[in-house]
């Protein structure tokens, strides 16, 4: 088989480097870069440590508004695939990129496979439902991380191609967590203490893009009393500045991290408050409570295990569940076994691979 798998975003990164690691063994790849991020703490640095091929396109497309980002990536995968012809194209989450690769390989009636199919937060705010929607629609293979993600598409009417692989995002987690508690050293860099800190992300557009909504989530993480380690996105370093909002003297602003070094501070925070979808399954796996910072998951699953809690953006409510959010049990078996790279490809092989 050839395939052209299409990334952009840091956490599509991420998720290619599971695929395409077994993919590269027995096919061909062209990994196409939209160029979506670009700074190197959001794409080099995933490349040098996820043994992820470099990219073999990239359309340095960079940032721009919805359309015109979306717009430029469609003209430049529409050549790329137009001159590789592969057999399918994989995409990946909820991005621009994600729908750009969909859109440009339907068009040319190409086989589409969305890894990370099914997803619903059912807020058509965000722009990331409506790339879900648009590209499980466009798409003929739909791998799905979860049940919940399989009946969200059977609502719509697709049954055809959905297949439940669970989450390449814990292949990854398992197959990194030694590596990285053996080589990262974030926390003696950071002069931290295991448990000692809380670990916080913020970038979703929801939460950026409105001060009050912005302002809320720093009083919390203020209110806390504790020790804050927060990885800033550029959008909400942008963010910040844009609406004159600093942080309390806890809240230690970092730049954002490697993926070695982000398992490690999740490893060893006393609890992580979080809008990223990715990390609230880490957090997850890693059993740490979190707390998110959204009034609404696409990752129902860790909320009804009882080990993440949906907190919003109020200042009180955030520095409340902080004091009193204790799961109880063991930590939560979700999403998969840890193979959901392999079955990916296996299912590849078996459809695209039929009909050459
Ligand atoms: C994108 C995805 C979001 C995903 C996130 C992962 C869309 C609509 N959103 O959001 O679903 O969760 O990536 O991190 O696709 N910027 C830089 N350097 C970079 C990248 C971005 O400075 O390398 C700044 C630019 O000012 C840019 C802003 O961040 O305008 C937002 O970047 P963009 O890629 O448009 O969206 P994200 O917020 O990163
Ligand atoms: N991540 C990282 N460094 C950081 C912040 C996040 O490596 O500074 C990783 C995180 O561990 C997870 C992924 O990036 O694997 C999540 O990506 P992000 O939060 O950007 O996007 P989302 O998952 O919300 O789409």
């Amino acid at each position: 088989m050839k395939i052209v798998s299409v990334v952009g975003a840091r956490p599509q990164f991420i998720k290619a480097a599971v695929v395409s690691r077994v993919l590269r063994g027995q096919h061909q790849e062209r990994l196409l870069h939209t160029g979506q991020h670009y700074d190197y703490e959001m794409s080099e640095v995933f490349f040098r440590e996820l043994d992820l091929p470099r990219p073999d396109i990239n359309l340095g497309v960079g940032s721009a508004s919805h359309a015109r980002q979306t717009g430029e990536m469609l003209i430049g995968i529409e050549q790329v695939l137009l001159r590789e012809k592969p057999d399918g194209v994989l995409i990946y989450g909820d991005t621009n990129s994600t729908l750009a690769g969909a859109l440009a390989a339907a068009k040319l009636n190409l086989p589409v496979a969305h890894v990370e199919a099914g997803l619903r937060s059912f807020n058509r705010a965000m722009p990331e439902e409506i790339n879900r929607v648009v590209a499980d629609r466009l798409s003929d293979l739909l791998f799905c991380p979860t049940r919940t993600a399989v009946e969200n598409l059977a609502r719509e009417g697709i049954t055809a191609g959905v297949h439940l692989v669970g989450d390449v995002m814990y292949d990854l987690l398992l197959q990194s967590l030694p590596l990285a508690e053996r080589t990262s050293t974030i926390l003696e860099r950071l002069g931290l203490q295991p448990g000692a800190y809380l670990l916080a992300t913020v970038h979703r557009a929801g939460n950026t893009d409105s001060r009050e909504n912005l302002a809320g989530i720093l009083a919390g993480l203020g209110a806390t009393g504790e020790t804050v380690i927060l990885p800033l996105h550029p959008r909400t370093r942008h963010a910040l500045a844009g609406w004159g909002l600093a942080p309390a003297e806890k809240v230690r602003l970092i730049e954002p991290v490697g993926y070695l070094d982000m398992l490690v501070l999740e490893k060893n925070a006393r609890l992580i408050l979080t809008d990223s979808g990715g990390v609230q399954k880490e957090a997850c796996w890693l059993g740490i409570p979190c707390l998110t910072l959204r009034e609404e998951t696409e990752w129902v699953e860790t909320v009804e295990a009882g080990w993440n809690l949906l907190v919003g953006t109020s200042a009180e409510r955030i520095a409340e569940a902080v004091r009193g959010f204790y799961p109880q049990g063991e930590k939560p078996a979700l999403f998969g076994d840890g193979r959901a790279g392999e079955q990916i490809v296996r299912i590849l092989e078996d459809t695209l691979g039929s009909h050459l």
